[in-house]
């Protein structure tokens, strides 16, 4: 098939971007979207130009490198990472003829600032998991496996939320830069465990804190985080957040 790609070129942070366009052919249904970039940045190298810049490392869907907003949406049209993404996916939306034109943009948040092209600066989720995305415990041999049992359902629940990559598409799908899933999803992973409750409370107050000091915006439980989540992690890991800081705050006023 042949496609037209529009895609945001931006050369530093400070810069201005603006979208160019490039016509490309053969394109085959079973190719990676990455690798029709890879193909463009071949092209691009043959004629002189500079390349498109963008992050992947994994293309397994395992890293969460990859994302970049393709044709408004975050990850594109399916459920996966960019990576996982392939043009057969595209191909199946019925308003997609040849020679249709395909927008790749970056990010678009406060917190994620454009470095070059279609990539982000994501450190802001480091800190925010820096911030408190931990536990402490005393070092030395490995516990005995069966020392400290977990009920079936909270291991399942919290590995559901240890499945959260950080790719940043929840942010960049909520119409307030929400981090509050991902944000949701370190504090469950940690909050359900018994090895996570000394610093439970804590953990939340500061990793709240992280997340506003970031530019990140509040929750006003839209759910298109949740919607375009490529682990399916849930809205209730926000949920969870926000039963954690009220107890937070209440045990932080009842110990005056
Ligand atoms: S919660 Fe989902 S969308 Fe958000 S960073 Fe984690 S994996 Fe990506
Ligand atoms: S390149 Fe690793 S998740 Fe896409």
């Amino acid at each position: 098939m042949n496609i037209k790609l529009k895609i945001w070129r931006q050369k530093n942070q400070d810069s201005k971007g603006h979208f160019e366009e490039y016509a490309m052919s053969g394109i085959e249904e079973h190719m990676s979207f990455l690798e029709v970039l890879d193909l463009l940045n071949e092209q691009l190298f043959a004629e002189g130009k500079e390349p498109v810049a963008f992050d992947s490392d994994c293309r397994e869907g395992i890293c969460g490198q990859c994302g970049v907003v393709i044709n408004g949406q975050a990850h594109g049209p399916i459920r996966s990472t960019t990576c996982q993404l392939h043009m057969r996916h595209l191909a199946e939306d019925p308003s997609f003829k040849d020679g249709s034109t395909i927008t790749i943009e970056p990010w678009r948040s406060t917190g994620f600032p454009v470095l070059r092209d279609l990539i982000v600066d994501r450190s802001a989720l480091d800190r925010i998991v820096q911030a408190g995305g931990y536990i402490s415990v005393n070092t030395g041999g490995a516990p005995e496996a069966h020392s400290v049992p977990v009920q079936k359902e909270k291991a399942d629940a919290a590995f559901e939320a240890a499945a959260c990559i950080g790719c940043g598409a929840c942010v960049a799908a909520c119409p307030n830069a929400s981090a509050m899933l991902f944000t949701g999803a370190k504090i469950s992973h940690l909050g359900l465990l018994p090895q996570g409750q000394p610093e439970r409370l804590a953990r939340v107050v500061s990793m709240l804190n992280q997340h506003d000091a970031e530019g990140f915006g509040g929750c006003t439980n839209i759910g298109e985080c949740a919607a375009v989540c490529p682990k399916s992690v849930p809205l209730e890991v926000i949920s969870r957040l926000n039963r954690d800081l009220g107890h937070a705050l209440w045990k932080g006023q009842h110990a005056h």
